[in-house]
């Protein structure tokens, strides 16, 4: 089944750090949100506030059709996949972590906007400004059982001489400064790894001889990406479909636990290729080279994903944690979209977007079709499947507190918004709720 669905799309963006201004020169596909990744990618991306006016300009393109999901097919693949966030609850009857919703909180996080300092500018609304508070006060309560906070002592102490890492985009970045943020109420984390653009890190919780890692591969294959540091693209990326990104699978061995994940970035324009030799691409209007679409690289990348952690008969325990929705309202990223909530909002309000709704197609199919063969083979492989939570969650995202103070010169000041990171604190927190409740069920 075949939708015929075309869009106006490709951004270039300029942003000149020194000078403080933008310019943007767009047209985006109404599918393309994710790249806003481009604009919000980089923690590098130290901008003062913007309070300029960024221009758009809009160009009509045609692109390929995006074969969309039957929604028939995607209910079935929930329903066989209910059970894999399964834990007892009180009763002995197993429970689905995933499925459920937010209730008051009136605790709140544990730690706060100026007691944690791993928090990226960025995602830290507070500091940034941000007027209301309510996002803070709601905890994941999943239908049929009770979710244990998370609790970092008891963590630790479960960690003692293990190693993490998060694998993916910035939203694995996001994560990782949620749990050393949580994990740092107890014990302080000392940094001991970072690239020149810190993409790389990692740090070390000395007394408990745990290791936490993030590791930036934002296609898990390998890529050629060719981005400035303000995320200035001047060609397509050129991803290598049948190669995983060596930057994960030579340390993959030395991990204990490990959270993958990846997604938006396969909207951005690329070049495929496979043994070397160029086999599509997508969004490359200018070269003479078969369109292949979002769904058929990511679909190739994932299941190659999951070969090699089955094959690799690794002992740690390996979770693959569903992509999460953005939350624009009344427009994209680059059309004035805005996520203006104060509070969660009920099940079935939001719905997934078609670009959303192919990711986790993708991703639920070939997880399902990877964990039994896994299980065969020894290795220890959960869905983390954070994407139903999140979606319910369109009150936690920065939005214009992305920078800090962005309407104390001008109260109609134009800022990008984001409205796909998250928070610290904020919802965010609640995954290592969850994962800390799957580990001690395993
Ligand atoms: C955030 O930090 C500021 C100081 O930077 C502090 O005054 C405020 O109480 C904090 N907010 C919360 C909710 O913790
Ligand atoms: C951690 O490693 C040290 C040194 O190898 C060892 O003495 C200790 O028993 C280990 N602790 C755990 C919980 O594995
Ligand atoms: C820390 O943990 C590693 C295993 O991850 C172990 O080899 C090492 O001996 C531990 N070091 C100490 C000081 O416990
Ligand atoms: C992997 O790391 C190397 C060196 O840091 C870098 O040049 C390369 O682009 C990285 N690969 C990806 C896919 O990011
Ligand atoms: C890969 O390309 C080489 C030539 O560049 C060829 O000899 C080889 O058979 C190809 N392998 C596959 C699996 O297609
Ligand atoms: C595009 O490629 C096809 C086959 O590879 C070729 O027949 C055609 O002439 C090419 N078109 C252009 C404009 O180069």
């Amino acid at each position: 089944m075949v939708k015929k669905m075309f869009y106006n799309w490709k951004s270039w963006w300029t942003a000149h750090r020194n000078r403080n201004y933008f310019v943007f020169k767009l047209a985006v596909s109404v599918l393309v949100v994710g790249i806003a990744f481009r604009l919000l990618y980089g923690r590098s991306l130290e901008i003062s506030p913007v309070s300029d006016n960024p221009f758009l300009e809009t160009t009509q393109i045609s692109i390929p059709p995006v074969v969309s999901v039957n929604s028939q097919e995607e209910n079935a693949h929930q329903i066989a996949l209910q059970g894999y966030g399964k834990t007892s609850s009180e009763n002995g009857k197993k429970c689905d972590l995933f499925t459920g919703n937010w209730i008051p909180n009136a605790a709140g996080p544990i730690y706060t906007n100026n007691s944690c300092s791993f928090i990226e500018e960025h995602q830290n609304c507070l500091k940034n400004g941000r007027p209301d508070t309510r996002y803070l006060y709601w905890r994941w309560k999943p239908r049929g059982c009770d979710l244990p906070r998370f609790d970092p002592g008891r963590f630790l102490d479960l960690m003692r001489n293990k190693s993490w890492a998060l694998i993916g985009d910035s939203i694995s970045r996001n994560h990782v400064q949620s749990l050393l943020c949580m994990l740092s109420t107890v014990e302080q984390a000392v940094e001991v790894y970072h690239d020149e653009n810190y993409k790389f890190r990692r740090w070390v919780f000395p007394s408990h001889n745990f290791t936490v890692s993030v590791i930036w591969s934002p296609f898990l294959a390998e890529a050629a990406i060719f981005e400035d540091m303000n995320g200035v693209s001047s060609s397509e990326i050129e991803l290598q479909l049948d190669r995983l990104d060596k930057n994960w699978t030579e340390q993959y061995k030395n991990w204990d636990y490990m959270i993958f994940s990846s997604g938006k970035w396969f909207v951005k324009a690329a070049i495929y290729y496979e043994n070397n030799t160029i086999l599509g691409c997508h969004y490359c209007p200018k070269l003479n080279v078969t369109e292949l679409g979002i769904e058929f690289a990511y679909r190739t990348v994932i299941r190659n994903v999951f070969k090699y952690i089955i094959a690799s008969k690794h002992k740690g325990m390996i979770f693959y944690r569903t992509s999460t929705p953005d939350h624009f309202e009344n427009g994209e990223w680059f059309s004035g979209g805005v996520c203006e909530r104060k509070v969660p909002a009920k099940e079935g309000e939001f719905k997934l977007n078609e670009l959303n709704k192919i990711l986790r197609a993708v991703e639920l199919e070939e997880f399902e079709k990877a964990s039994s063969k896994a299980s065969e083979n020894g290795v220890t492989l959960k869905l983390f499947d954070v994407n139903p939570l999140s979606l319910l969650r369109p009150d936690g995202h920065p939005g214009p507190y992305r920078f800090f103070q962005p309407f104390a010169k001008d109260k109609n000041a134009k800022v990008i918004i984001d409205c796909l990171h998250w928070c610290l604190p904020g919802p965010i927190d609640s995954w290592n709720d969850l994962l800390m409740e799957m580990i001690k069920s395993s």
